[in-house]
């Protein structure tokens, strides 16, 4: 059960989101953050069923820390790359200050997610989850990332 807002609870999920989301915060666990504390997990389900996670990786160069659910895509992308991606989940910890919200994924992964997307023709599902029971789902990342920019211009 959703609201217009797209919000719902862990416990509404059907069984295979909710081991979406448990895959993603499992993934925090493994997350190498020691620089911003801030852990981030994600899980990807694949076409065929297959479901692989992802974490963030920081690096003492700060501009080469990467995100989770990138971490999650090209990890998914690299090993099964002629399955399409069906959903997403994103899930965060911060040990100093508790995610009262779902975490909102930032800018550059909009634009990863929405170039997979584009490269397999179908909508990604995209759950996120802070650490509350909380949950929004997205259908698409066209409603978090409107008028982008993608292959079709170049
Ligand atoms: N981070 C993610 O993993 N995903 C996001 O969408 C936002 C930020 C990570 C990057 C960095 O390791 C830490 O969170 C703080 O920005």
């Amino acid at each position: 059960m959703r609201n217009s807002l797209n919000q719902s609870q862990y416990s509404q999920l059907n069984l295979l989101d909710q081991a979406l989301v448990d895959k993603a915060v499992a993934m925090t666990d493994t997350a190498y953050a020691p620089y911003s504390g801030f852990l981030v997990g994600a899980a990807v389900q694949l076409n065929n069923g297959v479901v692989l996670g992802g974490c963030n990786q920081e690096n003492a160069s700060y501009p080469l820390c990467m995100c989770g659910e990138r971490v999650a895509l090209y990890n998914a992308a690299a090993n099964y790359p002629h399955q399409s991606v069906v959903s997403l989940a994103i899930v965060a910890r911060n040990p100093r200050k508790k995610l009262t919200q779902p975490v909102s994924p930032c800018g550059a992964c909009r634009q990863v997610i929405a170039e997979y997307e584009s490269r397999y023709g179908s909508d990604i599902r995209i759950i996120l989850k802070g650490e509350t029971n909380d949950v929004i789902i997205f259908d698409t990342i066209k409603e978090l990332l409107p008028y982008g920019f993608d292959g079709t211009f170049l």
